[in-house]
């Protein structure tokens, strides 16, 4: 992704869908944040390839004599989550959570999560003059559909915005006050186990609490990050998702609503397009770490080495996604997203999220067919977090 605007524009301030990315071209080298080396790679085929080659790991990333991924402690780089597990490690954890996300389990919800999406709708209505949708619908429903899926009480529900700002850190909270705040959070983790393993019910957390006990052996401080991670995780990133979408469509493209409104499933293939152009946050690609010396389209990236997989700028290979459907909301992907990943660590909530962005520009558009921004979309206050960038607030009236 390209970090300079032709305009001057500090990058951090421009909307998500409007970020310029670089063309796609062999791997060559870069540099991480910090300044230290790192391969970046482009290509819809190298990316993928990354992804994929078990090779390319997460978890010497954290060996001692690693260089930094970031400046403050977060959760993304916590050494015990799942996603910065290697082979048999990650394949243990993940198959505590294997069968609860597929598409065939995700279908079986779509009926409550419809439910969600019409009360915060039933309760949009009765507002009147400019509402903030982030604190109405954007945040809310995401944050109902992961409580619901583990069985979580309102009280914590209040906790995981502070969870989420302080373990997706933008840096603005000091080191200690981040890890203070995940101490608090993990010991949240730790209970929320303890209490499900005295007291099963049917929810994911107390079949993430049998499969494990199946499985046996996985590292308590594992299965604790992996509590946190989807507590977070599940509703962070659908939250951003929603509330940059909303920006693109009625800031952009207020012409395509009412389609939206009318037809459930273009709907569907707005919301895949959406995932698919509109990145989660401003980082250049997800990293990986080489074990060896492997061939990517044609070079060589050497042993050790820290490999970049920027996923935004695949998903614009025009070897891929031709140009002239780019900008077409309602035309299908003409190949899978890289949006969610690939191979191994491809995300377990990739169905859920899909789901929850097309029941809800559906149902919103459906209601709230004159919905529009109350302010220039210029205005946006940006909520920055370690992978994640979205309005803080969005005014919008009808
Ligand atoms: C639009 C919303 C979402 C996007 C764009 C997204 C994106 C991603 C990406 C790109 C990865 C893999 C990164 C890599 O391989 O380097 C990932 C992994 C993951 N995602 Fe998501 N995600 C979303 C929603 C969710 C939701 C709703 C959940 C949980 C309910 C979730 C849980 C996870 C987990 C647990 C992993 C790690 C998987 C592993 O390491 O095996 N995500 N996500």
């Amino acid at each position: 992704m390209t970090t300079t605007d032709p305009t001057g524009t500090d990058p951090s301030l421009i909307p998500l869908h409007c970020l310029r990315f670089e063309e796609p071209g062999p791997p060559r080298l870069d540099e991480l944040p910090g300044g230290a080396p790192a391969w970046l790679v482009s290509r819809h085929a190298d990316v993928r390839q990354v992804l994929s080659d078990p090779r390319f790991g997460r978890a010497q990333l954290y060996a001692a004599d690693a260089p930094p991924l970031s400046d403050v402690p977060d959760l993304v780089n916590n050494p015990d989550l799942m996603f910065n597990q290697d082979g048999p490690d990650h394949l243990r954890l993940r198959r505590t959570l294997r069968r609860a996300f597929t598409p065939r389990a995700v279908a079986r919800w779509r009926p409550w999560i419809a439910a969600i999406v019409e009360q915060l709708l039933d309760r949009l209505e009765g507002r009147s003059g400019p509402v903030d949708v982030v604190e109405e619908f954007t945040l809310p429903l995401p944050v109902a559909v992961i409580s619901r899926l583990m069985g979580l009480d309102d009280s914590a529900r209040d906790r995981m915005r502070h969870w989420s700002e302080h373990a997706f850190s933008d840096g603005s909270h000091s080191g200690e006050e981040v890890e203070s705040v995940l101490k608090e959070f993990s010991a949240f983790g730790a209970e929320l186990l303890a209490e499900r393993r005295r007291d099963p019910g049917d929810d994911l957390i107390s079949s993430l609490v049998r499969a494990a006990d199946e499985e046996g052996g996985l590292p308590e401080a594992q299965l604790v990050s992996l509590v946190c991670g989807l507590v977070v995780g599940g509703h962070d990133s659908t939250m951003t998702m929603l509330g940059n979408a909303l920006l693109f469509l009625l800031g952009d493209r207020p012409e395509s609503w009412p389609r939206i409104g009318a037809d459930g499933e273009a709907a569907g293939r707005v919301a895949d397009r959406l995932i698919h152009l509109i990145p989660l946050g401003d980082d250049r690609g997800t990293a990986r770490h080489a074990s060896t010396d492997v061939e990517v389209g044609g070079v060589t990236i050497p042993a050790g080495a820290v490999v970049l997989a920027d996923c935004g700028a695949a998903n614009r290979d025009p070897e891929v996604f031709p140009r002239h459907t780019l900008d077409d909301l309602f035309a299908p992907l003409e190949a899978p997203t890289l949006s969610f990943g690939a191979g191994a660590h491809y995300c377990l909530g990739a169905w859920l999220a899909r789901t929850e962005l097309q029941i809800a520009l559906h149902r919103l558009a459906a209601r709230f067919p004159g919905l529009h921004l109350s302010e220039p979309p210029d205005s946006v206050v940006w909520r920055t977090g370690t992978t994640s960038r979205s309005p803080r607030r969005l005014h919008v009236s009808w």
